[in-house]
């Protein structure tokens, strides 16, 4: 695996615009690795730091990853006010 130089990491490319490009760049012959909370490669919440360097440190040992893409993240669609403080730490 050290020697791959088509090998991506990919956050949050289990669903919407991160699976999308996941496909593609499959479809390419690329080796994707997934980061997320569920149906993915590596298995993190990316609110959890510790456990995310962990498991990317694990990788890293056995992979050389040649491109990252950061597809994870949520949108909150409501007004402002709406928001509670807990949404808008989540959100950031
Ligand atoms: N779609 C659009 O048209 C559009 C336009 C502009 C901006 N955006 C923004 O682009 C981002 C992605 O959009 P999307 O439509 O692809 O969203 P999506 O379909 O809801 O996918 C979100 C992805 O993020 C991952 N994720 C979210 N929180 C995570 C966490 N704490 N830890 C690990 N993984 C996490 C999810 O994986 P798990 O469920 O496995 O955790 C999921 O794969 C969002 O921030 C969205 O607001 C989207």
């Amino acid at each position: 695996m050290k020697t791959d130089t088509k090998t991506v990491l990919i956050t949050g490319a289990n669903s919407g615009i991160g699976s999308a490009i996941r496909d593609i760049l499959q479809q390419n012959g690329y080796t994707i690795f997934g980061i997320g909370r569920k149906n993915s490669e590596i298995l993190c919440d990316l609110q959890d730091t510790m456990m995310l360097e962990k498991k990317v440190r694990e990788l890293l040992k056995t992979t050389d990853i040649n491109v990252l893409i950061n597809c994870a993240g949520l949108g909150i669609f409501k007004p402002h006010e709406e928001i509670s403080v807990n949404k808008m730490k989540r959100y950031l």
